[in-house]
């Protein structure tokens, strides 16, 4: 983002009851409650007796700027309903970390304390169960524990992680909570509507990178910020999203396959690859246009009085018209990144690569920014998606999007 844009509040108004239950992981849940707030929820924290021997109710109540409830027979409820009152009007009960004891509880649909209580009595159509397991790799792998994470998920609970690697036991395996970061993505994108449920997406980011000897290269200014937001918003839309990436030092958004490639030949043959099946591409890939013919395999040395060696160029596949060709093509949308005359030079090329939708913008303006404008340019016309954050604006490309393919006579 950059400084003058306003911070994300992805869950503005949002109201998140908070449950942890014993587990190390409780340590999280601190920069979790920091995290969830930050993103514009309320959060109501709940703790168990075994959490409060893992952290203080103080903290949670300073991150929360909420008193914690920890007592089904707190007396400050005037109807002394806790379990009730606690889900009447939260959009969401994530219970993090979550312990396998917990996990067989809500299993069971016992409510022996407030928080499974409160679960058990959750309108549960309404207010949605997010669990975020938390154990040792074996307590996890245990058939009774797995049987317990069936039943959660039959009943409607969504799992959130676990995931793999060190755990505080100094084991390796499966049952770490989710970091505090991946738990928001989650929650983040769980509210997201499922726009594209059942659609698989193909996108392509960054530059490319042409060899011209072992040390140097021809490359561009993309940042891939673009792509990789709008493989974020297609996954959170419910996309099985595949992600072919030039060389950037993003992270790979959750859920999404990522498959890094170095040139625009590589680009193209991860893209023919993954292609068959996709239902969706996006090209947002500032491919290079052209790319040394023989690249030299050996650093090319500068001889005193030599003149600069001339390096003749070749062109490279075009990925987006090659795929827009085919007979059995996706959905193809396609970026300009024009330094002048943009909706010319995008109308225009949407037209020579035979695509339904460019997304215009101005390169040297966007390359490597947190936020961008463009207009989005098909056959009925244009419609502008005002300056904003590339999140933001990766959620309204995707919609655009299943709005388009929703229309298309099947
Ligand atoms: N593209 C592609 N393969 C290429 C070149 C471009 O897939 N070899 C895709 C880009 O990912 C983008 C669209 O085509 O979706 C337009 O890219 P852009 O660089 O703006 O246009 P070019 O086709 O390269 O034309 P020019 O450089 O002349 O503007």
């Amino acid at each position: 983002m950059t400084d003058t844009a306003p911070p994300r509040a992805d869950l503005a108004g949002r109201h998140i009851v908070l449950g942890l239950t014993g587990g190390i992981a409780c340590y999280k849940a601190a920069e979790l409650t920091r995290l969830l707030h930050k993103a514009g929820a309320t959060v109501q924290v709940v703790m168990t007796q075994a959490a409060e021997r893992f952290i203080g109710a103080v903290t949670m109540q300073a991150l929360s700027g909420r008193p914690v409830t920890t007592d089904q027979w707190d007396a400050r409820e005037p109807n002394n309903m806790a379990h009730i009152n606690l889900t009447r009007d939260a959009d969401a009960v994530l219970v993090a970390p979550a312990s396998a004891d917990f996990i067989a509880k809500l299993a069971r649909g016992q409510a022996d304390d407030l928080l499974s209580l409160a679960c058990l009595a959750r309108p549960i159509a309404r207010c949605p169960l997010l669990v975020a397991p938390a154990m040792n790799r074996e307590m996890w792998a245990h058939p009774a524990t797995q049987r317990n994470v069936a039943q959660i998920a039959a009943d409607g609970a969504t799992l959130l992680g676990p995931d793999s690697g060190d755990q505080a036991c100094g084991e390796v395996g499966d049952g770490r909570m989710l970091e505090p970061d991946d738990l928001l993505g989650e929650v983040v994108a769980f509210f997201q509507p499922k726009l594209l449920a059942g659609q698989t997406v193909l996108i392509t980011a960054g530059p490319t990178f042409e060899p011209i000897d072992p040390v140097r290269g021809i490359t561009n200014h993309s940042s891939g910020k673009m792509g990789f937001a709008i493989a974020r918003a297609a996954s959170e839309a419910g996309a099985e999203v595949t992600l072919v990436a030039g060389p950037v030092h993003l992270p790979t958004p959750r859920g999404v396959r990522r498959i890094d490639v170095k040139t625009a030949q590589q680009m193209h043959d991860a893209v023919l690859r993954a292609l068959p099946g996709q239902g969706v591409f996006v090209a947002t890939a500032a491919v290079a246009d052209w790319r040394p013919a023989a690249p030299s395999e050996t650093k090319i040395k500068k001889q005193r009085g030599d003149a600069p060696p001339s390096i003749s160029l070749t062109e490279s596949p075009d990925i987006l018209a090659t795929v827009a060709c085919l007979a059995d093509r996706p959905y193809c949308v396609g970026f300009a990144a024009e330094s002048h005359d943009l909706l010319r030079h995008a109308r225009e090329k949407r037209e020579r690569k035979g695509i339904p939708l460019i997304v215009a913008n101005l390169g040297p303006a966007t390359f490597g920014c947190d936020d961008n404008a463009v207009t989005l340019i098909d056959a009925d016309g244009e419609h502008e998606l005002p300056r904003a954050d590339k999140l933001t604006l990766a959620r309204a490309l995707v919609a655009e999007i299943a709005r388009r393919l929703a229309a298309q006579p099947r």
